[in-house]
């Protein structure tokens, strides 16, 4: 029974990595498996190993500040006042000053585990969230939850996930740059008050709207950054490609495993202190 329980788990697990693409050779380096394995720990009497280095975390280079569309400063006055999760979604219910909330048919807040650690942050709602009122449910989303469960992440257990906008724009279309702005601060506040330990930036509106870069997800994608949430805190975020992108780009998957491994690479740094 146990043994058919593992080579169900195996076989899932090789599913996942021919998904991913994991029949090419996805480290930079060839690896020789041949090869005597290394031997573990240091040589009696030898000094203790330096800890390895934490990788630094790079700042990209901000964008020019833009002037702030009307509305901002009340979106900002209301975000700050918002004290819990459940406060911020009903000043967001109640916030009239994006003509997206009149035709959107839910306000979509966020989804999963606030207390994970790991916050997600897409672009906006497409139209099977504005439908149910959650982030990331429709095609997009069926390949995200795969994309955490190949390296045993569980989206309702060990991710919160939101997006920069919390209403559909109308067809689908990319959100403007005045929309971004509008809703900033409520996003930087979703991110204060859910307090992760780290960031993922799914897809470039996300990516460059919190780096505060006019890079593309190309160059911000594939090392930790960071993204400023206040003036003097900083939280680790990594950039990665759109799950949507890599639905219609099969084989940019190859970039988003090696940015998939880097999370879960931190996340068991992490759990290893
Ligand atoms: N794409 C996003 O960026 N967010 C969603 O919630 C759905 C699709």
């Amino acid at each position: 029974m146990q043994a058919e329980t593992d080579t169900a788990l195996l076989l899932a697990a090789l599913r996942l990595q021919l998904d991913w693409g994991a029949e090419e050779s996805l480290a930079d380096q060839p690896l020789d498996r041949t090869a005597a394995p290394a031997a573990t720990g240091p040589a009696p009497g030898a000094p203790p190993e330096p800890r390895p280095a934490r990788p630094a975390l790079v700042r990209p280079t901000p964008a020019a500040a833009r002037p702030a569309p009307p509305g901002a400063a009340r979106a900002a006055e209301l975000a700050a006042a918002a004290g819990s999760l459940e406060a911020l979604r009903a000043a967001m219910a109640a916030f009239d000053g994006s003509p997206l909330r009149e035709t959107a048919t839910n306000l979509v807040f966020a989804d999963g585990a606030p207390q994970s650690g790991l916050m997600l942050i897409g672009e906006a709602p497409g139209a099977d969230e504005d439908r149910q009122g959650l982030p990331f449910v429709g095609a997009s989303g069926r390949l995200l939850d795969r994309m955490l469960g190949s390296i045993g992440l569980d989206r309702a257990r060990d991710a919160y996930i939101t997006n920069i906008l919390p209403f559909r724009p109308p067809g689908n279309r990319t959100p403007t740059e005045a929309e971004i702005a509008l809703f900033l601060p409520f996003v930087l506040r979703h991110i204060a008050l859910a307090a992760p330990r780290r960031l993922v930036l799914v897809g470039g509106v996300s990516a460059k709207a919190l780096l505060r870069s006019r890079e593309g997800i190309t160059r911000l994608r594939g090392r930790w950054l960071e993204v400023m949430i206040r003036e003097d805190e900083a939280l680790p975020a990594l950039a990665t490609l759109h799950p949507a992108y890599l639905l219609r780009n099969p084989a940019a998957k190859r970039d988003a495993w090696t940015d998939l491994l880097l999370l879960k690479r931190a996340i068991e740094a992490k759990q290893g202190q």
